[in-house]
């Protein structure tokens, strides 16, 4: 054998080597078709519920957990005689807009807060939340 004729014969050889490794660790990694790539971006996902987005904002701790009023806050449950859904909504975003109601001057007397304004909160959440109240039946 000629050194050149070594030096073929050894980056053959070389080549082989490196095609099989390739061959070996490509198996590995194929795709799987068994594997549910979908099941985390479920675009049926459930929407949060007005409940639970009143009790993460934090309007329970005057409104009460069952919204019936407490001490710094009216029950809600009489919401739905004055409002509909979009003032609903402006009123959530900015409440002292609308304290012009005689309704307001006895709150203001009996609540020893004020409601604070959520013009920081989705629309679209405050929509639930409005749908929710004005679903609330009973006293
Ligand atoms: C710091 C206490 C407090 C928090 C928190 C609070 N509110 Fe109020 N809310 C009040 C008070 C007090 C009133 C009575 C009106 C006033 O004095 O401004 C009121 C009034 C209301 C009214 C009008 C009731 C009526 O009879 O027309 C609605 C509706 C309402 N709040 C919804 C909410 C929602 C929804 C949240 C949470 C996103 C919330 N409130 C958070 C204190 C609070």
């Amino acid at each position: 054998m000629t050194n050149a004729q070594k030096w073929v014969s050894l980056f053959l050889g070389l080549f082989i080597v490196l095609f099989i490794l390739g061959r070996l660790t490509k198996s590995e990694e194929e795709f799987d078709e068994n594997f549910d790539y979908y099941e985390e971006t479920d675009s049926n996902a459930e929407k949060p519920d007005g409940l639970s987005l009143m009790n993460t904002i934090g309007c329970v701790s005057c409104h009460g957990a069952d919204l019936k009023g407490t001490g710094l806050g009216p029950s809600l449950y009489t919401a739905k005689e004055y409002w509909g859904r979009q003032r609903l909504i402006a009123y959530l975003r900015n409440p002292s807009a609308y304290d012009g109601d005689e309704r307001f001057d006895s709150y203001k007397s009996q609540y020893k807060s004020i409601m604070p304004s959520y013009s920081n909160i989705d629309v679209e959440k405050l929509g639930i939340i409005a749908d929710y109240i004005l679903s609330l039946e009973g006293k």
